[in-house]
């Protein structure tokens, strides 16, 4: 038996990088898990991955809400309900804020901000039915630094903190928790387009445990606040950055 056994999971932008370990972590302690995503190719390469794992592959543009609640309706009917969503999805962009891009700056909003919002309002009826549940949505320590060209980024992750807040307030006398994790800088497709070589390099030396955590240590770590064994934590954002938020001078 595994830790979620019995239990189902929807993951969003699960086609590739930490949404993909978290969705693969899930469905080894026994979730039966739709990986969302908007990428029909990164899709088909996590539908392949899965092998026997209980992992179907559903594509969702989390901006889209009309499309966020048909795809969390269709699998909570065809999985017999819904127990646990996590708010991963994200669109990485680094610039100046002084002339950021404001169509980029919306879509990241769309996705990053406002896909969690509709995320959760499709879950939330589903879980309430179950009378318990857990959603996890990924924040980040970039929230707690100041990271050159990220105002977009550490600002939609400020949100994720508040509204983590929030939404336990809200769905705590259900029975549903709510809680964040804040990952460290996690080598990914998205984290790579926005890190250098350099940048990966100084971000190691900086934490404490001298490496970076990776996809899959996220991936433990939603399992734990899915599980039981977190049945009273509530409204926290856990850190998972191997200690870089830490250090000193
Ligand atoms: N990698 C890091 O260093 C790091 C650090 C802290 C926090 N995080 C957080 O972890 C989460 C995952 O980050 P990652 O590094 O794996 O990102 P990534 O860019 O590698 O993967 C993001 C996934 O989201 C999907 N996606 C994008 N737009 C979508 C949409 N509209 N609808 C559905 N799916 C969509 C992409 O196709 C992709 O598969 C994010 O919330 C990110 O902010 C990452």
């Amino acid at each position: 038996m595994g830790r979620l056994s019995g239990k189902t999971a929807f993951v969003t932008g699960a086609g590739g990088g930490i949404g993909r370990a978290i969705a693969f972590s899930l469905a080894r302690e026994g979730a039966t898990v739709a990986a969302a995503d908007i990428n029909d190719q990164l899709l088909s390469e996590t539908a392949e991955l899965a092998g026997d794992l209980a992992i179907t592959a559903v594509k969702c543009d989390v901006a889209n809400r009309t499309e966020v609640f048909s795809k969390i309706d269709g699998f909570a009917r065809q999985a017999g309900g819904l127990d646990i969503l996590v708010n991963n999805a994200v669109m990485f962009h680094y610039a100046p804020l002084v002339d950021f891009d404001p169509q980029i700056a919306s879509r990241m909003l769309d996705i990053g901000l406002k896909g969690t919002y509709w995320c959760f309002q499709a879950a939330t009826p589903h879980l309430k039915a179950r009378g318990r549940g857990s959603i996890i949505n990924l924040s980040s320590i970039a929230v707690s630094m100041s990271i050159p060209n990220a105002s977009v980024y550490t600002s939609i992750k400020g949100g994720i903190d508040a509204l983590t807040r929030q939404q336990a307030a809200e769905l705590g006398p259900l029975g549903i928790r709510v809680n964040a994790l804040a990952p460290g800088s996690v080598p990914t497709p998205g984290a790579n387009s926005v890190i250098t070589a350099e940048g990966w390099k100084s971000r190691a030396q900086k934490s404490v445990l001298r490496y970076l955590p990776s996809a899959e240590e996220i991936g433990d770590a939603a399992v734990f606040l899915a599980s039981d064994e977190a049945a009273s934590i509530t409204g926290v954002t856990l850190k998972i950055d191997a200690g870089m938020t830490i250090t000193g001078p």
